[in-house]
């Protein structure tokens, strides 16, 4: 049985206090259902505080990026060591923003998955196509080929341990969601994909979020389906009162 996991992506919102009053309301609402587990993925700044602010609470820390390397002259850049050390459980890995701002490779992906392993951390693997590539017909081919390149010498333990995030990126932030059946059947081949790699035991055991516009409105939609084991959100996750309906939703 997999723990449906909701995480909210803040991307770059949210100052420490902004943070900090986040959780404080989130808190007051009480509402974080025994069943899902809950993340929050926080800029690097506010990691420390959110980590004091919820010592007492199941949700659990994530940062957006890590670097790949253990340590070493990469001025601005932050390893998985750091990134537990200040808390963390989660770390998102190759979401669409850091390939397409940030010159993120297949490559590079699959090196900070294997670093963050390395520590502990749980990677929250990004993967997904772009609207020119789903008019094209290629959507599956292209996620499983992400897929592949960011597992490639990942024992098959750690892969059922790991997150995939389907995150069609003409979805991100436009308020246009892929229907619940096509996000289905995009998380259904990538299963697949993972069962070919690793077996069907790891298949079976591996989460697979969906990402992209979602929102309270249709979150229960798309936990309906039976491949989608929980949602990676953006904007709907800014708000403590929207992110508890979420929660209540997953
Ligand atoms: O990582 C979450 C994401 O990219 C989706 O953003 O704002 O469409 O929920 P949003």
């Amino acid at each position: 049985m997999r723990k449906p996991i909701l995480a909210g992506n803040w991307k770059m919102f949210k100052t420490v206090t902004q943070a900090q009053s986040f959780v404080e309301h989130l808190q007051e609402l009480n509402e974080v259902p025994a069943e899902v587990e809950a993340v929050i993925c926080a800029p690097f700044t506010s990691l420390l505080a959110l980590h004091l602010a919820l010592k007492d609470s199941p949700i659990r820390l994530a940062a957006q990026n890590v670097h790949q390397a253990e340590e070493g002259a990469f001025t601005g850049e932050v390893s998985a060591l750091m990134l537990k050390d200040v808390g963390c459980s989660y770390v998102i890995i190759g979401h669409s923003e850091r390939r397409q701002y940030f010159g993120e490779t297949d490559e590079s992906v699959n090196q900070k998955v294997q670093a963050a392993l390395a520590h502990g951390l749980l990677p929250i693997i990004c993967v997904g196509e772009d609207l020119d590539q789903r008019n094209q017909g290629i959507t599956k081919q292209l996620v499983e080929s992400q897929v592949r390149a960011a597992l490639a010498g990942v024992k098959p333990d750690d892969v059922s341990r790991l997150v995939i995030a389907y995150e069609p990126i003409w979805a991100i932030g436009t308020g246009q969601t892929a229907t619940a059946q096509d996000a289905n059947e995009v998380c259904a081949h990538i299963r697949q994909v993972v069962g070919d790699l690793c077996g069907a035991e790891q298949a079976k055991r591996v989460r697979i979020q969906y990402g992209g516009s979602v929102k309270p409105e249709n979150i229960e939609e798309l936990m309906a389906q039976p491949d989608i084991d929980g949602a990676l959100v953006g904007g709907a996750s800014l708000n403590p009162g929207s992110f508890a309906s979420l929660l209540r939703g997953a």
